[in-house]
């Protein structure tokens, strides 16, 4: 038999699937990852326990499927994407905690760069809007507060990454520093035209090139492990950051295919192949997973507060006992009686970008309870969600890309029936979920698969996908129009907060 390892570090846990060669699940672990909040929006992970967990889980989800390592062909590494981590290249310490894609404490730098006119100049080489989310302004921020760490890096003594590239260092006990188009596309460092780290910005941004790691197609041989790891060496072929490994696992290699993963936040996804597509409607262009040597984009919504609003409910409201609780306490309701919740607890991301908007329940009466507001809790991921698939339509419009004509989900909250007919009620276009919702782990050990030549087309892995469930839109397009007015309403108060 034949076996790929995926190695899938997310923001909330690290996880390790073992699929077999038809796309399935054979065993899998995962471990909760601590999250450290050092001040209100900051966000830091410990990068030495993202190393020993995600270790762990590999080790685990091997002895589960009950297979040694010489059975597992390749290894596939996929990850939370922006977040940063600085190391010395020597000791493999890292300089500081790794700074994660949530945390603000950068916005004041970008607004220094908005000011300076910037903004469009940033878009058109990287294909991104200028905002705190990304690892550019998080590097020169560790930089600047570590003592010795800016001459160190001008030395060439430290290495930069993000998660990818931290862990395929680990594996390869510190021969490799890479990193692949997906993951390098979210730095703001990274020309998405021309495939390489751009200089302009690197000067721009104050961060020597030194620090950089090699930058190759997603499906590749990066390297193999060290055989001390696993009792011997596994190559690692496939890399790819999570929300375009999804976007492969869900077989979406053709234009105007799209997936929607539905996890603490939102991030739809809509390939667009070789073809470079700017949005002028708040949507990000990115570079999709690359199997041999040309580009691929996708264009990208992403949302803050996805499945996280369900956590709030749980551990901020006290209105559940567990996030599953959720469609109950909904259903107690026919609707969610006028009320309109915007969860803007850290900003809204696309297609707004408002990163001072905060959360807000609009239209409460005397009649309000608990249901209403975890329907509204509930519905306001689909209004996201939503939301960005205007901004696809109206760019679609346009003319800067092709119309969506079904939505692929995955994710946690994507097993939420009453979210996803809801979905396809106000997106007007089936929502379809597959067979295999691990479709971020799936991508990227079908990258792997094509490195490693167990798969040798994209064929082959479009005919692995098969759906679960498909949800038609039932609502009337008029209804689902007044509801994402009110729902744009909704979000005009919270961005005055
Ligand atoms: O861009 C951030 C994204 O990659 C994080 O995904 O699934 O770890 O929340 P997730």
């Amino acid at each position: 038999m034949t076996y790929l390892l995926a190695l899938d570090q997310g923001t909330s846990s690290s996880r390790s699937i073992v699929f077999d060669r038809a796309g399935r699940v054979v065993a899998s672990a995962q471990r909760e990852l601590r999250q450290i909040y050092p001040q209100p929006g900051w966000v830091e992970h410990d990068p030495m326990e993202i190393w020993a967990n995600q270790l762990a889980t590999a080790k685990d989800a091997l002895l589960r499927a009950g297979i040694s390592a010489s059975e597992v062909k390749a290894i596939g590494i996929t990850n939370q994407r922006e977040t940063t981590v600085v190391w010395n290249r020597r000791t493999g310490v890292p300089l500081h905690q790794a700074i994660v894609w949530q945390d603000r404490r950068t916005e004041p730098d970008c607004q220094r760069l908005r000011d300076q006119g910037q903004a469009a100049n940033i878009q058109e080489r990287t294909g991104l809007v200028l905002d705190a989310y990304f690892s550019g302004t998080k590097v020169g921020w560790i930089l600047d507060h570590v003592p010795g760490a800016r001459a160190a890096a001008e030395c060439g003594e430290l290495a930069f990454g993000t998660i990818d590239s931290w862990l395929l260092w680990q594996l390869t006990g510190g021969r490799v520093h890479a990193t692949d188009v997906s993951n390098a596309s979210r730095t703001m460092l990274f020309n998405i035209r021309t495939g390489q780290w751009d200089s302009e910005l690197l000067n721009l941004l104050q961060v020597p090139p030194q620090l950089l790691p090699q930058v190759f197609p997603s499906s590749h041989v990066f390297g193999e492990t060290d055989a001390s790891l696993f009792g011997q060496s596994i190559p690692i072929a496939g890399i790819a950051g999570d929300q375009q490994s999804a976007l492969f696992g869900q077989a979406c290699f053709r234009k105007g295919l799209a997936k929607n993963t539905y996890g603490t936040g939102c991030f739809l996804l809509m390939h667009t192949e070789s073809q470079l597509q700017t949005s002028g409607n708040g949507l990000i262009s990115t570079r999709a997973a690359q199997v041999g040597a040309g580009p691929q984009y996708a264009l990208e919504g992403s949302v803050f507060i996805g499945g996280a609003v369900v956590q709030w409910l749980r551990d901020g409201l006290r209105a559940i006992d567990s996030s599953t609780a959720v469609q109950a306490l909904a259903q107690s309701v026919p609707d969610s009686g006028g009320v309109v919740f915007v969860p803007a607890f850290t900003g809204l991301g696309a297609p707004y970008w408002e990163p001072e908007a905060r959360g807000a329940i609009v239209g409460l009466t005397r009649g309000t309870g608990l249901g209403h507001i975890a329907r509204a809790a509930l519905e306001s991921i689909a209004f996201q969600s939503a939301a960005l698939l205007g901004a696809m339509g109206r760019d679609a419009a346009a003319g800067q890309s092709a119309p969506i004509t079904e939505l692929r989900v995955d994710g946690g909250a994507c097993v939420n029936d009453l979210l996803m007919q809801f979905q396809a009620d106000l997106l007007g276009v089936p929502v379809v979920r597959p067979k295999v919702v691990e479709t971020t782990a799936l991508g990227a050990a079908y990258l792997a698969g094509l490195g490693t030549g167990v798969y040798q087309t994209l064929e082959e892995l479009e005919s692995l996908w098969q759906p679960e469930r498909t949800f038609l839109p039932t609502m009337s397009p008029q209804r689902a129009a007044e509801l994402m007015a009110q729902w744009e309403h909704a979000v005009r108060q919270a961005t005055l907060a």
